[in-house]
C-alpha cells in the first residue's frame, strides 16, 4: 500500500501527546519516519514504542539550542535529514495584561515563539540538502485575533504567523514550503495543564461554533497531513484554519 507520506522523515515537537501525538500516528500510517520530539519523555517514549521501528523518541526542549542541534543530528544520523518539520510544541497561560509577570511572559515567548524560530532554522540545511521539504508551523486562531487574558499567547501565535510568510519567501528557491496552520478550540489537555490540572468541560466553548463542537486532534492531524505532504506543493506562506468556524463572525453574541 503506498502512504501519502512514504520516503519522508518528518520531526514533530511536542509530539508526547495532544495534537502532535495525533500528528505522528497519522503520519506513521502514512509511511514516513517520524522523530517524536518533546519534554515528557515517559509519553514520548511509549509513543515510539508503540509505533514500532518508523518512529523514535528524542528529547527536545524546543527554546533551547543544543537540543535543537542534537534533535536534528540524531534525525539525520537515524532516518535521514528531516524532509518535514512540525513545529507544534506550544503552552498557554491565561493571565490579565496588567498582572502579567516578565518572568510568565518570557517562558510563553520562549516555547512558542523562539522554539518555532529555532526549529525552522535548523533544519535549513539538512532540508535544503535533501532537495527540498514542508515545514508546519502551528500557530492558532489566536495568531488570526485577539484573545482577552492571552497575552504572551497571542503575541507568540501572531509571531509565528509572521515568521511562517518571512521562512516561505527565503526558502521557496530551496523547494523548502512553510505554512501556518491555525487550530480552534480542540480537545486536549491543554487548556487544563495551564490551569493547574482541572479538568475543563470545553463543551460549552463548542456550542458557540458554526459546527456546535470543539475540534479533535486527529481532525488537525489530517490538514498536517496535506501540508506535510506532496498534495500541497503549490501552497507556501499560507494560513489554514481548521477553527469549526470561529474565526468566520466578528458578531459578539448570537
Ligand atoms: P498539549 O498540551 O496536549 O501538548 C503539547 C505538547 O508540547 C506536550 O506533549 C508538551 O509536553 C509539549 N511541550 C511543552 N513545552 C515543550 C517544550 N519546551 N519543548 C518540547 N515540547 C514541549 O497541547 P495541544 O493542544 O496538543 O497543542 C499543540 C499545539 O496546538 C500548541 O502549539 C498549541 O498552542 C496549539 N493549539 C492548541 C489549541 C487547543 O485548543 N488545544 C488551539 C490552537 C492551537
Amino acid at each position: 500500500m503506498t502512504g501519502r507520506l512514504d520516503g519522508k522523515v518528518a520531526l514533530i515537537t511536542g509530539a508526547a501527546r495532544g495534537q502532535g501525538e495525533a500528528a505522528a500516528r497519522e503520519f506513521v500510517a502514512q509511511g514516513a519516519r517520524v522523530v517524536i520530539a518533546d519534554l515528557n519523555d515517559d509519553a514520548g517514549e511509549a509513543l515510539a514504542d508503540e509505533l514500532g521501528e518508523a518512529a523514535l523518541y528524542q528529547h527536545l526542549d524546543v527554546g533551547d539550542e543544543a537540543d535543537w542541534e542534537a534533535a536534528v543530528k540524531r534525525a539525520v544520523e537515524e532516518f535521514g535529514p528531516p524532509t518535514v518539520l512540525v513545529n507544534n510544541a506550544g503552552i498557554l497561560h491565561f493571565s490579565e495584561l496588567a498582572k502579567t509577570t516578565l518572568a510568565d511572559y518570557e517562558r510563553v515567548i520562549r516555547v512558542n515563539q523562539i522554539g518555532a524560530f529555532l526549529g525552522m532554522r535548523s533544519v535549513v540545511e539538512p532540508m535544503s540538502g535533501a532537495g527540498g521539504g514542508s515545514i508546519v508551523n502551528v500557530s492558532s486562531v489566536e495568531g488570526l485575533a485577539g484573545m482577552p487574558y492571552l497575552v504572551a499567547y497571542t503575541a507568540s501565535k501572531f509571531a509565528i504567523r509572521g515568521m511562517t510568510k518571512v521562512a516561505a519567501l527565503e526558502l521557496g528557491s530551496k523547494n523548502i514550503r512553510v505554512n501556518s496552520v491555525h487550530p480552534g478550540a480542540i480537545d486536549t489537555k491543554m487548556v487544563s495543564t495551564a490551569i493547574g490540572g482541572v479538568e475543563v468541560d470545553l463543551s460549552r466553548i463548542g456550542k458557540k461554533l458554526a459546527l456546535g463542537r470543539v475540534g479533535r486532534p486527529e481532525e488537525i492531524a489530517k490538514l498536517v497531513l496535506f501540508l506535510a505532504s506532496d498534495e500541497s506543493s503549490y501552497c507556501t506562506g499560507a494560513e489554514f484554519a481548521a477553527d469549526g468556524g470561529a474565526t468566520a463572525t466578528h458578531a459578539l453574541k448570537v
